[in-house]
């Protein structure tokens, strides 16, 4: 494409592309945070790197095609590894596993007998971590594979990483010293629900599990990588000293399973064609694993047989990655819709000229949130890259520019809600922008779905294909309408015969009796969840009094921060929240608590001594230590062979490495709050 162009154009395209990759490489590998895909950063370089072979008199010394990408930022120790950690040479297919295997069959006749071990490869950060005396002491990335950042501090914050090996009294002997490779990941179920979390609390979504899980491990704070769901598996022994050294990459797998280390699943080959086989296999079930996978990785079993036959580069040629197919394809972003949901929250998400990823049509994909689309400029009408991993939800990864018209419009941030037309607004601190009128008739059925879910007035047989039918009839037109929905109206619908409407009104009639507390979980106001409902029921006796609750008397309740008072304070002020009350208490919905501190809180925390560190998120030191005792549970003041659980926020400090040490459990905010509705039922 850079055909036309004279040599003076070409050299200052060579300049441009050099300025656009060195940028895009630091978003990548410093701030973890690229906002161009892989494909595209791979385009560019590949265009200068065309220039650069057709013109070698003109690369320059600062070109990136001449860096070996190392990806060391300048905030963590430099560590040297015992031994190069090496990389993989890779094939896209069956011919590529057996031209290989032709390969080094001709270099030594022995690996015709050999065996093989296939393991998945799994998409996350190589790590490093070294133990001596079987003490974890140090752990760090591949870096440029001599030298690797020092990130022992996040590495402890990995559960499933054992401090210390052998993990139980029979797993054999203390190794003096053993540096082992594998890798670290966010696993697809932990990225989906944590995505779902900050989506309601209208936090910024996390693009992918690989990039969130780089981005915890090079947290300068390690008390933030503690947050990250992050897992670890153990894949090869660097260096073994005074235990044992496996002659096999199996036996290898299965003492390091020994130790202690969780280990990848694999399969032990007898031969190459069991192998391929292997690998296909892995291939149809990757969706079944928990990681991403982006290919498999045989291994020749035999590891002196490995290291005989030496390296290419920086590949061994004893093992080899065959890839996936990748699911990463192009097509059209038809239109930016946007979707209402129960809390109000607005997600964008792209309609897709429909295509193929993996076996799957894709028809939409998430956008995450509006920063993300104007952070990548991604355009209606756009030709963009669409990546489906695992069960993890479609996303866009970013546009392909090189493909546009010229008549793609940037995209403009709607104004008002789609459904109700009211103007959509935006809270401090969130990156998401809210509908805020509760009788929008958008956030209506998913509002019925969570008045009614088991958390809240947990109405029974009322599932979302009803609440739906309900609402779409007109039967439903808020909550209150379920209060006086009549077996008549029931019957008179698709699918209801007389025990089906003798049943809900029953589950309907019960809930009456509901508590206070579930009420106020139920409104579904930002913010408010079960925990801190218990507490506004402990205080006000009705909605009446919780409605006419002033600033600063919400800010003394325990777990209530500026943020929650305000939202309160916003829900009862629409008119259209009040109208709710005022038809919730004529259709007797309107449970009352004695209030004033007088409903007993149930004690869940009994006998369970906490300490709190660092700043959380929505409780003052005080606030946090009153919702604590108000439990049961006892705060006291340092970490004790005593202290039954650690409460962590940022800025942890020692008291942290205090409770990994004496093995006390550590919870953030969020668990100490799970914690208490947890062993109450
Ligand atoms: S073996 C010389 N096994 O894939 C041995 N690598 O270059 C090289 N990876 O980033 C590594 N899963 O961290 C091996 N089961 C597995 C793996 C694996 C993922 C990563 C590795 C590196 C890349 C290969």
């Amino acid at each position: 494409m850079n055909q036309n162009l004279s040599a003076n154009e070409l050299l200052s395209r060579m300049g441009e592309l050099i300025e656009q990759i060195q940028y895009h490489s630091y978003r990548y590998h410093v701030l973890d945070d690229p906002i161009i895909s892989d494909y595209e950063y791979d385009q560019l370089y590949n265009e200068l790197v065309r220039i650069e072979k057709d013109h070698p008199d003109w690369i320059r010394l600062d070109s990136p095609t001449h860096r070996t990408g190392s990806g060391i930022s300048e905030k963590f120790t430099k560590t040297r590894h015992p031994s190069p950690i090496l990389s993989l040479a890779s094939v896209f297919d069956e011919d590529g596993i057996r031209a290989w295997f032709e390969r080094v069959t001709k270099l030594d006749d022995r690996v015709e007998r050999a065996n093989f071990t296939v393991e998945p490869k799994i998409d996350g950060l190589t790590v490093v971590l070294r133990y001596e005396n079987g003490i974890f002491t140090q752990g760090s990335t591949r870096g440029d594979g001599e030298i690797g950042e020092d990130i022992t501090s996040n590495l402890k914050t990995i559960r499933s990483l054992p401090l210390k090996v052998p993990v139980s009294p029979n797993g054999g002997q203390v190794p003096k010293l053993l540096v082992v490779r594998g890798e670290a990941f966010i696993s697809i179920h932990d990225f989906d629900a944590m995505n779902k979390r900050l989506q309601e609390s209208g936090e910024k979504t996390y693009q992918n599990p690989r990039n969130t899980a780089a981005g915890a491990l090079r947290q300068l704070d390690s008390s933030l990588t503690a947050f990250r769901p992050l897992t670890i598996l153990v894949y090869s022994i660097v260096t073994s000293e005074g235990g044992e050294v496996p002659a096999s990459q199996s036996g290898c797998l299965d003492y390091l399973k020994l130790l202690g280390f969780p280990i990848p699943d694999y399969s032990l080959c007898n031969d190459i064609n069991q192998a391929i086989k292997a690998y296909h296999q892995l291939e149809s079930q990757r969706d079944r694993l928990i990681f991403e996978a982006d290919g498999a990785v045989i291994k020749i079993n035999q590891l002196d047989l490995a290291k005989d036959l030496g390296f290419v580069g920086k590949d061994p040629r004893g093992a080899l990655a065959v890839k996936f197919q990748a699911r990463e394809v192009s097509t059209t972003l038809l239109e930016i819709r946007i979707n209402v949901g129960r809390t109000g929250v607005i997600t964008p998400y792209a309609v897709l000229d429909p295509v193929e990823i993996g076996g799957v049509i894709v028809k939409q994909a998430t956008l995450h949130n509006f920063d993300y689309i104007f952070d990548r400029d991604i355009r209606p009408g756009d030709r963009v890259l669409i990546k489906r991993a695992g069960d993890v939800i479609p996303y866009v990864i970013g546009p392909i520019i090189s493909a546009r018209s010229g008549l793609e419009l940037p995209y403009v941030l709607p104004e008002k809600c789609p459904d109700c037309q009211q103007p959509l607004e935006h809270f401090e601190g969130e990156v998401a922008w809210y509908c805020v009128n509760a009788s929008c008739p958008a956030q209506l059925i998913r509002n019925v779905e969570h008045f009614v879910s088991k958390g809240a007035m947990d109405i029974a047989g009322l599932g979302i294909k009803i609440v739906e039918q309900l609402v779409d009839s007109g039967l439903v037109r808020d909550v209150a309408d379920l209060f006086a929905l009549t077996r008549a109206q029931l019957l008179a619908l698709e699918g209801f015969a007389d025990k089906k409407a003798d049943n809900l009104i029953a589950a309907i009639d019960l809930a009456r009796r509901q508590p206070l507390s579930r009420l106020i979980t139920a409104l579904g106001i930002h913010g408010i969840g079960e925990v801190m409902a218990i507490d506004l029921a402990r205080v006000y006796s009705d909605l009446d009094s919780l409605s006419k609750a002033t600033f600063d008397e919400l800010m003394r309740i325990p777990n209530v921060g500026p943020n929650t008072a305000q939202a309160i304070i916003d829900w009862f002020g629409r008119p259209g929240n009040r109208n709710l009350l005022i038809k919730l208490k004529s259709v007797g919905m309107w449970p009352v608590s004695s209030g004033s501190s007088q409903t007993v809180v149930p004690q869940t925390l009994t006998g369970k001594t906490f300490v709190i560190t660092g700043t959380l998120p929505g409780f003052s030191r005080e606030q946090a230590k009153e919702f604590i005792e108000s439990f049961g549970g006892k705060v006291t003041d340092s970490v004790s062979k005593k202290t039954t659980y650690l409460v962590v926020g940022e800025s942890a400090g020692s008291k942290l490495d205090k409770a990994r040490e004496l093995g006390v459990t550590v919870v953030d905010e969020a668990r100490l709050r799970a914690l208490v509705t947890e062993t109450k039922e």
